[in-house]
């Protein structure tokens, strides 16, 4: 079969047996153009609420299939590649949480989406890299422990400066391998080009960007803008993308290094043999983890 021909079966698979199928945008451009909804973590999380299929299949890494899971328990909510997880999600247990907890007693406790859903249960507020800032503004408390990602946790608290923040040392495996000298080489090569990076790199990176900001944020504003040269610091997906949404306009990878391997485990197929029931990890979540990751995710919704 053509990529074209599965996309077809895939696209009469949903219709017939009522699936929805969200995308994140780090997911290849084969596998967008059948999704029902794509975006950044936060648009998925809102589109998962208003999904009306009864079976969800979310093209990324566990921890957003989880989300989805917490916020729609009464779907069949599937991962078409069971083996797609997100390093930085493992960084960091409950039980890590409840002893960082013990040591900032009077901060409340704010994790990254990118974590797993138990460790969610033992949090105050999750926070995406494109609500991040605006959800701790208003959040309610002066002391903050930002967990895991301590690369947006910095960027957040540069936005933030009337709230104090302590930061666990965790990261983006991917954003992370990207240096300074990455940088000025590439704007070398570039020089008419805009920088735009995730909040995810080094601080040393983001500080010499033209705009920081989620995937979504990123593509938004290349979209947007009136240059026509672009390097693109988060995970080589988004080049793809951009490059065939603006094909007048030019897209540079900030690194070769910028592959997610986990993002790019999920294939076409793996969809495909997931509606057919002959893949996938049906996401199995108890009641209790459902209702412990509900109540921080849902002040992120709230917020
Ligand atoms: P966003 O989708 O929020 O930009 O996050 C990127 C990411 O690393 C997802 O794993
Ligand atoms: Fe996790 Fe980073 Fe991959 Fe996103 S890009 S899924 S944060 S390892």
């Amino acid at each position: 079969m053509t990529t074209a021909e599965i996309q077809e079966e895939i696209r009469r698979l949903k219709k017939e047996k009522d699936f929805c199928i969200l995308g994140h945008a780090y997911q290849s451009h084969d596998i967008l153009e059948i999704a029902d909804f794509t975006g950044d973590s936060y648009g998925l999380a809102l589109s998962a609420r208003e999904a009306k299929q009864k079976n969800i299949i979310m093209c990324g890494v566990r921890f957003m299939g989880e989300v989805v899971k917490t916020l729609s328990p009464d779907r069949h909510v599937y991962l078409p590649n069971p083996m797609a997880g997100c390093p930085m999600a493992e960084q960091l247990t409950r039980e890590d949480v409840i002893r960082l907890k013990e040591r900032y007693p009077e901060h409340a406790v704010c994790a990254y989406i990118n974590t797993t859903a138990e460790l969610k249960t033992a949090c105050d507020v999750i926070v995406t890299s494109s609500s991040a800032v605006d959800i701790l503004r208003n959040y309610p408390a002066d002391k903050i422990l930002f967990i895991p990602d301590c690369n947006l946790g910095r960027w957040v608290e540069k936005q933030l400066p009337e709230k104090e923040f302590v930061f666990y040392s965790g990261g983006c495996p991917t954003h992370m391998r990207v240096k300074k000298e990455n940088v000025l080489e590439s704007k070398k090569l570039h020089p008419d080009a805009e920088l735009l990076v995730h909040p995810e790199c080094l601080e040393e990176v983001s500080e010499l960007a033209d705009y920081v900001g989620s995937t979504t944020g990123i593509m938004a504003y290349a979209k947007k803008s009136d240059k026509k040269e672009f390097i693109i610091g988060t995970e080589q997906a988004i080049v793809e993308h951009l490059q065939f949404e603006c094909p007048d306009k030019k897209f540079y990878l900030l690194s070769d290094c910028l592959v997610c391997h986990n993002m790019k485990l999920t294939t076409l197929m793996d969809v495909y043999n997931t509606l057919l029931g002959n893949g996938g990890e049906e996401l199995i979540m108890s009641d209790e983890l459902i209702s412990g990751s509900y109540k921080p995710i849902e002040r992120m919704l709230n917020s």
